[in-house]
């Protein structure tokens, strides 16, 4: 074989494309149906954002970025996340100007270098949507739920939302001691990245995949026994706002997240159905990002669907596979400039039409129209086109008409485009 793609660099082919323009519309219509507005943001940025966004002391910025110099010496990094780029922007065109609150989502590919696997790619795409701007825990609930109608309106079942709560600035670091200091009477359970994660960043240990971290972790204190009351509080209406809102959840206090910008609110959605990757979709508040990356204080919640976890729940659907409305079929020799000129005013009118450019028999075109999966086949036979008609073939229940060449497109129309 020539060359052939990037390990963990996944080509969308264009059978399975229709499932992926699906989940974007309905992001779409959804998110701007709760008042959010579409942001595109470059896919480049300077490695100082995500490592004082995401943190120095997580797996992403320690060893999952795409990092390199450029020709003029900048380093830059391939986005692993869109959260902080677009708290950039926020800050970088003083959107707050116009209103202190931003909601904001955004649909496009991340870079992690990690081990691939299946549900694990090193460029993914994910679809985020942000608020910026707003501290009330009213906002943690509205974005739960959005992002439940979501996954309800494009089929998904079986889903879980699990809920946590970080604490702040102010009682986190009290947690990170006491579970520091449960841990390293431990420590000799512990891997050689968590020895190092003990000292630079206890809570990372809860993502270890090695079973004995995971025996060592089982029984650690918990944080929502350390948060403060303020925290608690900010908890507390979240969880009634939820309730208010019909969502069930289950509350995990071993779910920490892989980011360090989250304060108070942590949530994720998982499936049983996907296996070991089993995160559709995870999120929280990051009450402090702002002031890691710029000057402002401004509040944030939000979340990130990886769209390729999500793809592949959902349920079969043959109107998502791309499909041939037409083929038209000529009889005679060589390519048919009737075919050719049919083709172009079904084209015009948003009618999928495919016909014969070689000049092969009737039922070779035949075989390619039932390969296509073409809905109808529109046979130009000679004798029927003296009488001014064509035959119109059935291709889902195998029916066949004849109907009148002068209204063709009103009737193929009628029948193709409405249903
Ligand atoms: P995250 O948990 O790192 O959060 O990623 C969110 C989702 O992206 C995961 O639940 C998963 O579905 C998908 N994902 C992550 N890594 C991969 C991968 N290597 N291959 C395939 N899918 C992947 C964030 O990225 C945060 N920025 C989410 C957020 C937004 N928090 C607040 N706002």
């Amino acid at each position: 074989m020539g060359i052939t793609a990037i390990r963990g660099f996944n080509d969308i082919l264009p059978s399975e494309i229709g499932k992926w323009q699906f989940v974007e519309k309905t992001a779409r219509e959804v998110f701007e149906g709760f008042g959010f507005s579409e942001i595109r943001i470059p896919i480049l940025e300077r490695t100082e954002l995500f490592a004082r966004g995401i943190g120095e002391a997580t797996d992403i910025v320690e060893k999952e970025m795409y990092t390199f110099i450029d020709k003029g010496g900048s380093s830059l990094t391939l986005r692993p996340e869109a959260t902080a780029s677009m708290a950039r922007a926020y800050l970088e065109h003083q959107l707050y100007t116009f209103d202190p609150v931003a909601k904001l989502y955004c649909i496009g590919p991340m870079f992690r270098y990690e081990r691939p696997q299946k549900g694990r790619y090193r460029q993914f795409y994910q679809i985020d949507a942000e608020v910026f701007g707003v501290g009330n825990p009213v906002v943690d609930a509205e974005v739960i739920l959005m992002l439940i109608h979501f996954l309800g309106k494009v089929g998904l079942e079986k889903l879980e939302l699990q809920i946590n709560s970080l604490g702040c600035r102010d009682c986190r670091p009290r947690y990170r001691e006491g579970l520091k200091n449960y841990l390293t009477k431990k420590s000799f359970q512990l891997c050689e990245d968590c020895q190092r994660r003990l000292q630079t960043n206890p809570l990372r240990i809860f993502d270890c995949k090695v079973q004995t971290c995971q025996e060592a972790i089982a029984d650690a204190p918990r944080v929502t026994d350390f948060i403060c009351a303020e925290c608690q509080s900010h908890f507390g209406k979240v969880k009634e706002y939820l309730s208010v809102a019909g969502l069930n959840y289950v509350l995990n206090p071993k779910m920490v997240r892989g980011l360090d910008y989250y304060t108070r609110t942590a949530f994720e959605v998982v499936s049983y159905d996907l296996g070991a990757q089993n995160a559709v979709t995870g999120g929280g508040r990051y009450d402090n990002l702002f002031q890691e990356i710029g000057e402002l204080d401004v509040p944030g919640i939000g979340f990130a669907i990886g769209m390729e976890r999500l793809i592949s729940l959902l349920p079969k659907d043959k109107k998502l596979e791309q499909q041939l409305h037409l083929f038209i079929a000529t009889p005679g020799k060589g390519m048919d400039e009737k075919a050719y000129r049919l083709a172009n005013q079904f084209h015009l009118e948003g009618i999928r039409a495919e016909f014969d450019y070689e000049g092969k028999s009737l039922k070779s075109q035949m075989r390619r129209a039932d390969k296509l999966k073409a809905r109808y086949v529109l046979i130009l036979g000679e004798e029927e086109l003296k009488k001014g008609r064509a035959v119109l073939r059935n291709m889902w229940n195998q029916s066949q008409e004849e109907i009148p060449i002068d209204n063709l497109i009103d009737v193929l129309k009628r029948k193709i485009l409405n249903n």
